[in-house]
C-alpha cells in the first residue's frame, strides 16, 4: 500500500542542534598525517594544512570535530603535542601500534578548527591518566593567563584562550581493547573526579560521559545506568557509538540499520531518564553520538606482529552506493531525534572510515557517503516535525519488522522550506504522499536520490563521480500534498517551498 505521511507546523520534535553535523579526526592511520596535515603538499598552507581537505570539510558542512581520539586518546600525553615541533617526542601509540610523531597537537588542531570554521570537541585521557591531567588540559586551553599552564599556552603562541566548550571524559572505557579498560563502577568514579576537577577550572564547559562502545556489548544498559548513577549531576551528555555493516550478504537487514539505530537511541534515552527518575530529577541528559557510521569492522584484523610504522594506512574503508543509502538513513535518524541528540560525530572525517579520501602528495576525492551528509547538513535546518507515518513494514532477519518507508521531515522557517528526507528500505519502487497540513506549499525546489546498486565499493578517485545523487523526477505538489515515487533501496531529499 502507498505510504502516507502527515505533518503539521504545530507538531514538532525539537530544534535541530547544528552540532549533530559533526565529525571526528583521530590520530589514527592517515587521518592527521597526509589527511588534514601534509607540509609540502601543493595545496598546503605555510603551516602544512591541506587546503583541499579543508575546503571539502567546509563543503561537507561539518560543524563540530572531535579530537584526538578515539582509542588513541586513552594513552595520549597531551603535553607531547604542544610547544616547538622539533622538540616533540616520537612515541609508540599503544592503541593502534603506530609511531606517533606529535607534529600535530592541541594548539595546532585548534588552529585547523578555526581554519575550517569548525568547533573543536576535545577528549581527555581517562585510560592511562586521570583527573589531574584532564584538569590541566582544560587550564592550558581555557584559562586566560596568569597560571603555569595558561602561560605555557601563551608562550607557545596562543595568546587568547582556546575557549573549548565540549569535552569527552575518555573514550569507550567499556571495551576490552581500550587501554585502561575498566568496570562501569570504576569508570564512573574516574569520570566523576575528572568532571569535578575540569569544571573547577572552567565551570562553563559541557561534558560527555562514555556510554557503551556498541549496543551488542555484554555490559550495554547496565554500563549506562551505573556510569550515570555516579556522574548524573556533573555531566551534560552521554555518548553513543554505533557502527553498521552488511553481514553475510544480508542486504535487507543492512538497509534496515537506521531502524536498529533508532531503537538503540531510544533505549539509551530511556536508561538516562530512568536514572533521572530514581533521583527525582527533571534534568535531561542529552546524547552525544560521537561515533557513528558504516564500518566493515568484522574485516579488521589487528596484527600485533606488524613492525611499528608511522601513519600506517589503517581503516581505509571504500564506500558503495548501498553504504551511502544507509549512512543517509542513519543521519536522518539522528535528525528525527532532535529533542535528545545534541551532538553527533561521523567517524571519521578523512582517510579513516571517512567520506573524504586523499592521496599522499596528490589529489582528494569524495566517497559516496559524502553527498547525502553534505545535503542534510546544508538543508536540514530548523525544527524536526513529528511526522505521523503509515507505511508498510519489512521483516528482516537481524532487526525483525521495520518501517519500509522512513521519512524525516524538517521545517526550515528561515528559508520557508519543508525538507523531506525519505528512505525506501525495500527492494521495490514505492509511492509516498506527504500531507503537509497547515503549510502553504508552492513547488519543488530540489528532489534528488541516492540509489543503492550492485556495483560494489568505489575504489578509485576516477569512480567517485558515480556517487553524486541523481535527480528524482516526477515529484508533484498539489493542494498541500507532496507525492513521489521512491526508487528501490534509496534515500531521497525533497525540498518544497
Ligand atoms: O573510529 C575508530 C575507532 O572506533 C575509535 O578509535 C574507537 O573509539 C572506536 O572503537
Amino acid at each position: 500500500r502507498p505510504t502516507r505521511v502527515t505533518v503539521h507546523p504545530s507538531f514538532t520534535v525539537g530544534d535541530i542542534d547544528r552540532r549533530i553535523f559533526g565529525s571526528f579526526v583521530e590520530h589514527l592511520g592517515r587521518a592527521v598525517d597526509t589527511g588534514i596535515y601534509e607540509p609540502g603538499h601543493p595545496t598546503a598552507d605555510a603551516e602544512g594544512w591541506r587546503g583541499d581537505v579543508a575546503a571539502l570539510t567546509r563543503e561537507l558542512g561539518t560543524t563540530v570535530v572531535r579530537y584526538p581520539g578515539g582509542n588513541f586518546v586513552s594513552n595520549y600525553r597531551w603535553e607531547d603535542g604542544v610547544g616547538p615541533r622539533d622538540e616533540r617526542p616520537r612515541r609508540i601509540d599503544l592503541a593502534w601500534r603506530a609511531i606517533e610523531t606529535n607534529q600535530v597537537g592541541t594548539d595546532d588542531f585548534i588552529r585547523w578548527a578555526r581554519l575550517t570554521g569548525t568547533e573543536p570537541m576535545l577528549a581527555v585521557n581517562l585510560g592511562t591518566r586521570g583527573a589531574d591531567a584532564a584538569a590541566e588540559l582544560v587550564e592550558y586551553c581555557n584559562v586566560e593567563g596568569g597560571t603555569a599552564l595558561s602561560e605555557r599556552r601563551r608562550a607557545n603562541g596562543a595568546d587568547e584562550p582556546h575557549g573549548v566548550t565540549l569535552w569527552c571524559l575518555g573514550n569507550e572505557m567499556d571495551g576490552p581493547w581500550q587501554i585502561g579498560h575498566t568496570t562501569a563502577d570504576d569508570y564512573g568514579r574516574r569520570a566523576l573526579h575528572a568532571a569535578q576537577a575540569m569544571r573547577r577550572v572552567d565551570p562553563t564547559i559541557e561534558l560527555v560521559v562514555c556510554g557503551s562502545s556498541a549496543r551488542d556489548m555484554p555490559t550495554f544498559g547496565e554500563w549506562e545506568r551505573v556510569v550515570l548513577e555516579h556522574t548524573f549531576d556533573h555531566v551534560d551528555h552521554l555518548s553513543v557509538h554505533a557502527y553498521y555493516q552488511e553481514r553475510n550478504g544480508d542486504r535487507a537487514s543492512f538497509l534496515a540499520s537506521g531502524a536498529a539505530f533508532e531503537a538503540f537511541l531510544t533505549e539509551v534515552i530511556t536508561i538516562a531518564d530512568a536514572v533521572a527518575a530514581r533521583r527525582h530529577s527533571s534534568k535531561r541528559i542529552t546524547l552525544s553520538v560521537d561515533e557513528w557510521n558504516v564500518w566493515y569492522l568484522d574485516a579488521v584484523e589487528p596484527d600485533a606482529t606488524l613492525p611499528l610504522r608511522e601513519r600506517p594506512d589503517l581503516l581505509a574503508e571504500r564506500y558503495s552506493m548501498l553504504d551511502a543509502v544507509v549512512v543517509a538513513d542513519l543521519l536522518s535518524t539522528l535528525i528525527r531525534h532532535a529533542d535528545r541528540v545534541a551532538i553527533a560525530c561521523l567517524a571519521q572525517l578523512v582517510n579513516v572510515i571517512a567520506p573524504i579520501v586523499t592521496l599522499p602528495g596528490g589529489g582528494v576525492w569524495k566517497q559516496t557517503t559524502f553527498h547525502p551528509i553534505a545535503l542534510l547538513a546544508r538543508h536540514a535546518r530548523g525544527v524536526t516535525l513529528d511526522a505521523r507515518v503509515d507505511s508498510p513494514t519489512l521483516v528482516t532477519d537481524a532487526h525483525g519488522a521495520v518501517t519500509a518507508i522512513q521519512p524525516t521531515v524538517v521545517y526550515n522557517a528561515e528559508a520557508g522550506e519543508l525538507v523531506i528526507a525519505v528512505t525506501n528500505r525495500g527492494a521495490a519502487a514505492a509511492p509516498v504522499t506527504v500531507d503537509a497540513l497547515g503549510f502553504e506549499l508552492g513547488s519543488v525546489i530540489e528532489a534528488v536520490s541516492v540509489i543503492a546498486d550492485d556495483r560494489g565499493a568505489r575504489t578509485t578517485a576516477a569512480e567517485a563521480a558515480d556517487g553524486v545523487p541523481t535527480a528524482l523526477d516526477g515529484v508533484t505538489v498539489q493542494g498541500g500534498a507532496v507525492e513521489a515515487s521512491l526508487p528501490p533501496e534509496s534515500w531521497s531529499l525533497i525540498r518544497v517551498a
